[in-house]
């Protein structure tokens, strides 16, 4: 049965699991009020209950685990978590999404526990602008964090970029950026979520655009490996940074989807903008429990769908993108 396969023949490697909803930033189109705390929202997994998830998942053919958020560093516990996970045999990648605010200290300890890929958020080169879309102004310690991943040695660094429209003046800045440094930059398309309709209207601009004007400059697509993201990922012999492109509005965008989500209190969601999770924390008190873990989420897949129906307008359960992870 290994790994996890669902009614459309699509196998499932791949894990992004929330730690928690946290995030000291307030991007414009995820968090723009800041993080709300509430004192009756029921407790992020504890490290035994994460490692018992990565077992279960790593039993079932999962090979790679994304840490995410929420800012998944405010968490106090988190390089115990990368070990916690570390210790499964199956899950040879650990990767972590960050605003990088912790980077600059700590890539090297979370390297050193077993983290193995980081890809951060970085909106803009503009240190007045990149304040303006996080609502923090920390530009120079995000540059400082991308650097220290690099020297950490970390073989993979990420650099997620929200298309914006602002962001049209910006490229060629980026792809200097990009020349002399062996960065993958990542640009994704904005993702209408319940919160954001107007942001949305006001600030989507389609990736294609972004596309032929690659294509146009000598970029080439690079094909695509069997366990690889939804990315399109272009190289150009002049840079020795790549450039990935993300369009969850591009019509085959589900077809490679090889991806599952399990939020920071434990429900699996089936996609992003799928509705409501399935409970699996009732499972996570015990190892003993690892048997009817496995099954529940074995037979959940059964309900995975084709697509999702963002077209449609429907955005499913995701109010932002903090609460799941992206
Ligand atoms: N659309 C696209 N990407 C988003 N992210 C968060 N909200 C959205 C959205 N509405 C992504 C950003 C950020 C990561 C944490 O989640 O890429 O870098
Ligand atoms: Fe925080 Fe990431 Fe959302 Fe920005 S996009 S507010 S860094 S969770």
């Amino acid at each position: 049965m290994l790994p996890l396969t669902d009614t459309f023949q699509r196998k499932f490697y791949y894990l992004r699991l929330s730690i928690t909803d946290v995030c000291n930033f307030r991007c414009t189109y995820c968090l723009p009020d800041g993080y709300q705390h509430n004192k009756d929202r029921e407790a992020f997994l504890s490290v035994d209950e994460i490692a018992r998830v990565a077992q279960a998942f790593g039993q079932l053919g999962t090979t790679k685990i994304r840490l995410t958020g929420g800012e998944p560093s405010m968490r106090r516990d988190f390089s115990d978590i990368i070990a916690a996970i570390h210790q499964q045999p199956e899950i040879k990648q650990i990767a972590m999404t960050t605003n990088g605010y912790r980077l600059a200290k700590e890539a090297a300890h979370w390297r050193a526990a077993g983290l193995s890929a980081v890809n951060v958020s970085l909106d803009s080169l503009d240190a007045r602008q990149f304040h303006q879309i996080t609502g923090q102004n920390k530009f120079t310690e995000v540059m400082a964090g991308i650097d220290a991943s690099l020297e950490a040695g970390f073989p993979v660094v990420k650099i997620n970029v929200v298309l914006m429209k602002h962001l049209t003046q910006q490229l060629p800045e980026f792809l200097a950026w990009i020349k002399h440094r062996p960065l993958q930059l990542r640009f994704i398309e904005l993702m209408e979520t319940g919160e954001g309709n107007d942001y949305f209207l006001q600030h989507h601009l389609s990736g294609e655009h972004l596309r032929r004007q690659l294509l146009e400059e000598g970029w080439q697509l690079v094909a695509r490996l069997p366990d690889a993201g939804p990315a399109q990922i272009f190289s150009h012999p002049d840079y020795q940074g790549q450039i990935g492109l993300i369009m969850p509005y591009d019509k085959d965008f589900c077809d490679s989807c090889n991806r599952l989500r399990v939020s920071a209190i434990g429900q699996l969601h089936l996609c992003l903008f799928g509705e409501q999770g399935i409970d699996l924390r009732d499972l996570l008190h015990s190892d003993s429990q690892q048997q009817l873990l496995q099954a529940r989420i074995q037979s959940s897949l059964t309900q995975k769908k084709q697509t999702h129906f963002l077209h449609q307008g429907m955005t499913g359960m995701a109010r932002n993108l903090s609460y799941i992870g992206g």
